[in-house]
């Protein structure tokens, strides 16, 4: 039975399952930082490919969409030399009405050893972890407007790699931070590595004001929010999971928020622009941001490929 305190450490608070970064501690996010940067030459030898998962199979269970996700996990999972599955949700028996815990149940009777999970329900990996045998580890790939905990490692390795020292920097994430899972993770892990200046930043109706109780600045004025920045990470506005009118049009929002070469002015001459993708392009960013020399938005998707091997690993090392 998973702990309800930490429901993804074992009682050596070594992680089993990755569903959250909310409650993880601070060296078990380092822990995973330093293992994905022993990974990232992986990529660039000839056989991109180290034998820490041969004989395991990880099932990629992708119940919304995704590009970056899905792909970098099973990149990952065939580098680390796993059998990797894609269930392919759309022709799977999902569309005859079988339930999630029954299709994870029959899957785990081939012989699973992890599960790579999207849903846009908020809790579905952790509803998989409860329900698994001890073995079987989940790692949540994103899940409503919960959590998406390998973006937020990615991000944090990201920032690592170009800044080095958490401590003195400050960060804005701007826009559609209510609907943004991968907000809430970076906010998260941000705060755990010791970043002094969090920045929230975007229209009254898509930050929520409790991120005041969490140390984040509160902004609704793009240009106040990124002014003498070190980091800059946009989001898309989530129009999917938007119920109600919450903005005028993109046009407009694009006029107050977008992110273009003259407003970046304000942030640090050396300020790296982010992005978890995918970019709406003249909606929240500027062509010439995105492809601009400030942006790293490409490196953070190769280091998604070391992070998530490093994640994997992990979890595979470890037992219930
Ligand atoms: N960043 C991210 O989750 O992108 P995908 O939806 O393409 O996986």
């Amino acid at each position: 039975m998973l702990s309800k305190r930490h429901p993804q450490l074992n009682k050596n608070g070594e992680l089993i399952h990755l569903l959250s970064i909310e409650g993880l501690p601070k060296a078990v996010i380092e822990h995973i930082l330093d293992t994905a940067s022993t990974f990232v030459s992986v990529s660039d030898r000839d056989v991109k490919k180290v034998p820490l998962l041969r004989g395991k199979s990880v099932f990629n269970l992708f119940f919304e969409n995704s590009t970056r996700t899905r792909t970098t996990f099973e990149i990952a999972a065939k580098r680390l030399s796993a059998d990797v599955l894609n269930l392919d949700i759309a022709r799977s028996s999902t569309a005859k009405g079988e339930t999630l815990l029954d299709t994870v149940a029959n899957l785990s009777a081939m012989h699973a050893d992890m599960f790579v999970v999207r849903h846009s329900e908020s809790g579905a990996p952790y509803l998989i972890a409860q329900h698994c045998a001890p073995h079987v580890h989940v790692v949540n790939a994103g899940d409503g407007r919960h959590s998406h905990p390998t973006q937020g490692l990615l991000d944090m390795y990201t920032i690592r790699h170009y800044k080095r020292d958490f401590t003195q920097l400050s960060v804005a994430i701007v826009g559609d931070i209510l609907h943004s899972r991968v907000a809430r993770s970076d906010i998260h892990a941000l705060s755990t590595l010791g970043v002094p200046d969090i920045r929230a930043v975007g229209p009254k109706t898509l930050v929520p004001g409790d991120l005041r109780e969490m140390g984040v600045r509160v902004c609704h004025d793009l240009e106040e929010g990124i002014r003498g920045c070190d980091v800059v990470i946009m989001l898309r506005l989530q129009n999917e999971r938007m119920s109600g009118a919450l903005l005028p049009s993109s046009g407009e929002y694009f006029q107050r928020y977008g992110l273009t070469e003259e407003r970046l002015q304000l942030a640090k001459p050396d300020a790296i622009v982010m992005h978890p993708g995918p970019i709406n392009r003249g909606v929240e960013i500027d062509s010439a941001v995105a492809d601009g020399p400030h942006s790293v938005i490409l490196p953070q998707v190769s280091f998604g490929i070391a992070v998530r091997m490093a994640v994997m690993a992990i979890l595979a090392g470890n037992e219930a």
